[in-house]
């Protein structure tokens, strides 16, 4: 359906912002994507059209009942001027599981991937080069149709924004302060944790708040029935290197199966590192620092990238890990992950996918 893409360029060009104010998802490229979905008739009317606000009808059942997919991906600018992206395919389909258990129409993958790309040939200039900079890219489904009844929605929009971006925490490549959630629960098995809908995301900010008033940067979840494995923190899965050998959570329905969690586990069997995914209790870490053998954690997300953790609070038991600083392994993923984004380094497994069209 790509073929009947309409693109209207903008007249009056947005000027864009220095690269050491960029922060994140403050600022947003000139142009945006956007296509209709209607019951019957399919996903239709693609087009590419100056970014603008979108006028909804107040009862569209987004607003009321969160029907609302949304994904996460950047683009990159090599030093000799080519157009990055990694791994465009997986968060499509990821997408589609998302829609899938919030009941929303699925989105051909490869028509996804094309609007993409086209929109990306529109707006490439936006895309910054400085290091630590890349193009955020936000996709998202929301459902339109303005009824109140509580039934999927027949209408829905699916959309592509774009922002320049540095890193996303404050801290930026430095470890961050994360606080082990006890009270809250994000999600639990059968719930929607694994999807990236906007329901997760809101039942995380009380928490959230909770912790940044306290000095943590974020929440680390724990599991909503023992209270005792770890899960994910709100924007990133998390690493934890005990004894040579490293640990993540074991996808169980209620993490999000992050698309640079599952790259780093190929890096890491790549090098041969040992890595483990499988249910790991906060006892178990705190045990593991007890034993002189916890060396390292970290994060991974898209928004994220590698970022290191320096310093867990569980129940007031505060834990330094590696005395709070980047630890090689951390620093060697951080290192390696971006230099394959960038170009800079070879790309054994094969990641990167040239994001730019040639027009006839
Ligand atoms: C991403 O890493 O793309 C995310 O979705 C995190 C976001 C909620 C900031």
């Amino acid at each position: 359906m790509l073929q009947s893409l309409t693109i209207e360029l903008t007249k009056t060009k947005k000027q864009q912002p220095p690269a050491d104010q960029l922060g994140f998802g403050n600022y947003y490229t000139d142009h945006m994507f956007i296509m209709d979905y209607e019951e019957g008739k399919g996903w239709h009317s693609p087009r590419i059209v100056p970014y603008q606000p979108i006028v909804l009808d107040p009862a569209a059942k987004v607003f009321h009942y969160g029907q609302t997919i949304f994904e996460g991906l950047k683009a990159y600018k090599t030093d000799d001027g080519r157009v990055l992206l990694f791994r465009p395919q997986k968060n499509f389909e990821r997408m589609n599981r998302s829609n899938e258990r919030l009941s929303v129409p699925e989105l051909p993958v490869d028509d996804a991937i094309e609007a993409l790309k086209q929109l990306l040939t529109v707006d490439q200039d936006w895309i910054p080069s400085a290091p630590g900079t890349s193009l955020y890219i936000r996709p998202f489904i929301i459902a339109t149709q303005p009824q109140l009844g509580v039934a999927p929605s027949t209408h829905y929009y699916f959309m592509i924004i774009m922002s320049p971006v540095g890193a996303y925490y404050k801290e930026g490549v430095n470890p961050v302060k994360i606080f082990v959630e006890s009270d809250y629960v994000r999600s639990v098995k059968g719930g929607v944790g694994e999807a990236k809908t906007a329901g997760n995301y809101a039942a995380g900010l009380k928490a959230q708040e909770v912790a940044k008033e306290k000095g943590y940067s974020q929440v680390l979840w724990l599991d909503g029935v023992h209270r005792k494995y770890i899960e994910e923190v709100g924007s990133m899965n998390v690493f934890f290197k005990i004894a040579g050998t490293v640990y993540t959570p074991a996808l169980n329905g209620s993490i999000l199966a992050g698309v640079t969690r599952g790259s780093i586990i190929e890096l890491l069997k790549h090098w041969n590192i040992p890595v483990v995914e499988r249910p790991i209790t906060i006892e178990e870490l705190y045990e593991a620092d007890r034993n002189g053998q916890l060396e390292e954690a970290f994060g991974t997300g898209t928004a994220a990238v590698i970022s290191p953790i320096g310093e867990l609070n569980w129940k007031d038991d505060v834990l330094l890990i590696n005395g709070g600083n980047t630890g090689e392994l951390s620093k060697k993923l951080y290192d390696t992950l971006t230099g394959i984004q960038v170009g800079k380094l070879p790309d054994p497994l094969g990641w990167m996918v040239e994001a730019t069209v040639v027009r006839a």
